[in-house]
């Protein structure tokens, strides 16, 4: 049974996606892409159906990242079908442990910074969306860093 791991951000169109993107290059890297199944997913409905945005596209495309997709909204069975809910901030991750059916499941939520030894305790991706600028670079910096820790975690805890 592969590891199943799916990035959680509020639109599903700038963060979750280049977080997928970013973990994607690494797996790859690794040889583990049959062992360990991405996907991203958004606590907001807004965007259902649509491609990543073209900003967060353009950013990934120089950074050698494909953020593509398409945007889907979280629903209570992604707790069954994912062993690690990884959240992009603290107000996605509140949204994740309502939508969770039981303590059980919301063991499975984390924060993604949480993996990245370098960062704060409980920092956040902060949302690109209304902002101006290298936001989306920064996205892309931060998603990296965290994905290594990310990745080295479930390595430790899936004996890969
Ligand atoms: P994301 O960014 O959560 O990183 O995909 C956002 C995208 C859209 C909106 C907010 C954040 N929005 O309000 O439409």
């Amino acid at each position: 049974m592969p590891v199943r791991v799916c990035f959680v951000c509020l639109g599903n169109i700038c963060r979750s996606p280049t977080a997928e993107a970013a973990m994607r290059v690494l797996l790859e890297r690794e040889h583990l892409s049959e062992l360990v199944e991405i996907d991203s997913a958004g606590t907001g409905a807004w965007h259902v159906g649509e491609r990543p945005d073209p900003r967060s596209r353009a950013a990934g495309k120089r950074r050698g990242l494909d953020v593509d997709g398409r945007a889907r909204k979280v629903i209570v069975d992604d707790f069954e079908r994912f062993d690690f809910l990884i959240a992009m901030d603290r107000s996605n991750r509140t949204d994740l442990e309502r939508i969770a059916a039981n303590a059980e499941a919301a063991t499975k939520i984390e924060l993604l910074r949480n993996f990245d030894p370098e960062a704060s305790r409980d920092a956040e991706v902060p949302d690109p969306y209304y902002g101006e600028g290298d936001g989306f670079d920064r996205v892309i910096d931060i998603c990296e860093a965290a994905c290594v820790g990310l990745l080295q975690h479930i390595r430790e805890t899936h004996g890969l």
